[in-house]
C-alpha cells in the first residue's frame, strides 16, 4: 500500500525527514529533466496560488511550476477576493476546494493559513507566513544537497533576525539530520525549544559551518519597527569576515530579496562563494516536487 500524501504543508513538520529526502531527490529529476519531466502530473488540474503579501520567486516559481506540471495556475490577490470584505476563510475553504485541487497562500496570519488548511478538502502549501516559509527551505535543502552531496551532519548557521526564514530553515534541517545554529540579539531570537543551537555570538554559530545563512533585517509586516531593527541587528551582518571565519569551503545563502549593506555586504552576496541564486532557481524544483506529491 502506498503511504497517503498528507493533506496539508504548512509549518514543513508535516512531512517526514524521509520524504523530505525523496522530494529532493524528485526535484533533482525534474531539473534534470525539465520541461517535460511530469509534464503531465496534473492532468490540467487547477491551483490557486492566493497573495496577500508582494512576492517574486514564490509567485513566479509557483506559476510556471503549476504550468510546467500540466497544470492550470489561478494567480489570486486577496483583495480582489471577498476575503478582504470579510467573507470568512471557512466559506472561501469550501468553495475553493469545489473548484482547484490545491491551494497556496501567502499570508500576513499563520492562524488564517492554518484554519485554512483545517477548512478545505483539498491541500494547502503555506507560500510564506510572519512564522513559516517551508517552501523556502525545502529549496534550501536541496541547494545543500547539490553544493554538498548529502545532507545528514551539515552544519548550518543563521545570522540576523531569528525569523519565519531561520525557523522554517531549522525545523526542515532537523528533519534531515543537519544541524543550524542561529545568531541573533536579545529579542529576536527564535523560541529556545527551537530546533537550533542558538546564540547572541555570530562567531560562534559560523564556526565549522558549512553554510551560512541570512535573511532581512525588516521583513514585510515589520515596517513600522525597521528604524530599531536595523541599529539592533547591526552586527549580525554576513560580510568577508564572518565568512572566513566559517568553513573554508563554506557558502553562502540567502532567500531573497536581499538588501545589501544590511543584513549581507555585496562582495559576499556576488561572490564566489555565493548559493543564492541557485537557491532561487531552487524554489522552482522544489515547489514541483512537492505539488506533484501532494496532488497527482
Ligand atoms: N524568497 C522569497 O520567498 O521571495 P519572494 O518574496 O520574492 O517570493
Ligand atoms: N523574512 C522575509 C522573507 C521574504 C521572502 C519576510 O517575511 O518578509
Amino acid at each position: 500500500m502506498t503511504e497517503p500524501a498528507p493533506r496539508n504543508y504548512i509549518t514543513g513538520s508535516e512531512i517526514a525527514g524521509g520524504r523530505v529526502a525523496r522530494l529532493i531527490d524528485r526535484a533533482e529529476e525534474l531539473k534534470a529533466g525539465r520541461p517535460l519531466e511530469g509534464a503531465a502530473a496534473l492532468g490540467g488540474k487547477s491551483v490557486a496560488l492566493i497573495f496577500e503579501k508582494p512576492s517574486t520567486r514564490t509567485r513566479i516559481s509557483f506559476e510556471v511550476g503549476v504550468a510546467e506540471l500540466g497544470g492550470i495556475p489561478l494567480v489570486l490577490r486577496s483583495d480582489d477576493m471577498q476575503l478582504s470584505r470579510g467573507e470568512s476563510i471557512q466559506d472561501t475553504a469550501r468553495v475553493l476546494s469545489r473548484y482547484v485541487s490545491a491551494i497556496v497562500i501567502r499570508s500576513g496570519s499563520h492562524e488564517n493559513v492554518v484554519e485554512l488548511g483545517e477548512q478545505a478538502d483539498v491541500p494547502v502549501v503555506n507560500a510564506l507566513t510572519p512564522e513559516f516559509h517551508p517552501c523556502q527551505a525545502l529549496a534550501d535543502l536541496q541547494t545543500l544537497k547539490q553544493r554538498f552531496g548529502g545532507l545528514g551532519g551539515l552544519k548550518i548557521a543563521y545570522v540576523g533576525d531569528g525569523n519565519n526564514v531561520a525557523r522554517s530553515l531549522a525545523v526542515a534541517a532537523s528533519l534531515v539530520g543537519a544541524e543550524v545554529a542561529v545568531a541573533a540579539p536579545e529579542g529576536y531570537q527564535l523560541e529556545s525549544d527551537a530546533p537550533a543551537f542558538l546564540t547572541d555570538d555570530p562567531r560562534e554559530a559560523v564556526r565549522g559551518a558549512d553554510a551560512i545563512y541570512t535573511d532581512v533585517w525588516v521583513s514585510m509586516g515589520d515596517e513600522s519597527t525597521a528604524v530599531r531593527r536595523r541599529t539592533d541587528l547591526e552586527g549580525f551582518r554576513i560580510d568577508s569576515n564572518l565568512l572566513a571565519a566559517a568553513k573554508p569551503e563554506a557558502v553562502v545563502m540567502h532567500c531573497l530579496p536581499a538588501h545589501p549593506g544590511e543584513e549581507i555586504t555585496a562582495g559576499v552576496l556576488y561572490g564566489d562563494r555565493s548559493a543564492v541564486w541557485d537557491q532561487a532557481e531552487n524554489r522552482l524544483h522544489a515547489q514541483k516536487a512537492l505539488l506533484e506529491y501532494l496532488i497527482a
